[in-house]
């Protein structure tokens, strides 16, 4: 068992933090997993889960939903149906609930709690800001995802999240 708490107002980043204390009352290490459901994404979670016991940290994982602009606009060049805004993001909150489900069944195989987390926005700017505003300790994703380029080392995320983040990255490959 472990006690969450709330701990008191960061003078330095004007934001509060919340921590995860361990029984013995030191603090835990804070790590958010980034998933988008893609094969990389199950490497990421086997390596986190490695991370989580050796460390005894405590994980978040977080599924960014993008949105209306990208999806839009992939429907568009597929030539697939018009579907109304709303019903894009009620797709995308349904896709993104399964596959954090679906990690957290795979934590709790392994004896872990995982918090989940599914907000809208650019998933590498969403990644960057609530990992600091969190004050988490790492961040983790993998170098790929989703998308078809696979010629290219890092995908579009991984890149700018190793690029842009005031957290340190763990890229797995
Ligand atoms: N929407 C998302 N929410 C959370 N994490 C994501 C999301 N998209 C990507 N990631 C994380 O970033 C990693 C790299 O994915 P990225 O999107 O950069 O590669 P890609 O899909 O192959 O390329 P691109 O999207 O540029 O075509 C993924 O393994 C995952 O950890
Ligand atoms: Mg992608």
């Amino acid at each position: 068992m472990v006690l969450k708490i709330v701990t008191a107002f960061d003078p330095f980043q004007g934001y509060m933090h919340e921590r995860t204390f361990d029984k013995g009352g030191e603090f835990m290490y804070k790590i958010l997993m980034a998933t988008d459901g893609s094969e990389h994404s199950e490497k990421v979670t086997e390596k986190t889960i490695e991370l989580a016991k050796a460390l005894k940290a405590d994980v978040t994982a977080i599924c960014v939903i993008e949105g209306t602009t990208s999806t839009l606009l992939s429907v568009a060049a597929s030539g697939s149906p018009y579907l109304g805004a709303s019903k894009i993001i009620e797709v995308q909150e349904e896709e993104a609930k399964k596959i954090l489900n679906k990690t957290k069944e795979v934590f709790q195989k392994n004896g872990l709690e995982l918090t989940t987390l599914s907000p809208e926005g650019n998933p590498a700017n969403v990644i960057c800001r609530t990992a600091k505003e969190g004050g988490f300790d790492l961040i983790v994703l993998g170098s790929r995802g989703l998308g078809k380029l696979n010629e290219l080392f890092l995908g579009s995320v991984s890149n700018k999240v190793a690029h842009t983040a005031e957290t340190s990255v763990l890229i797995v490959k």
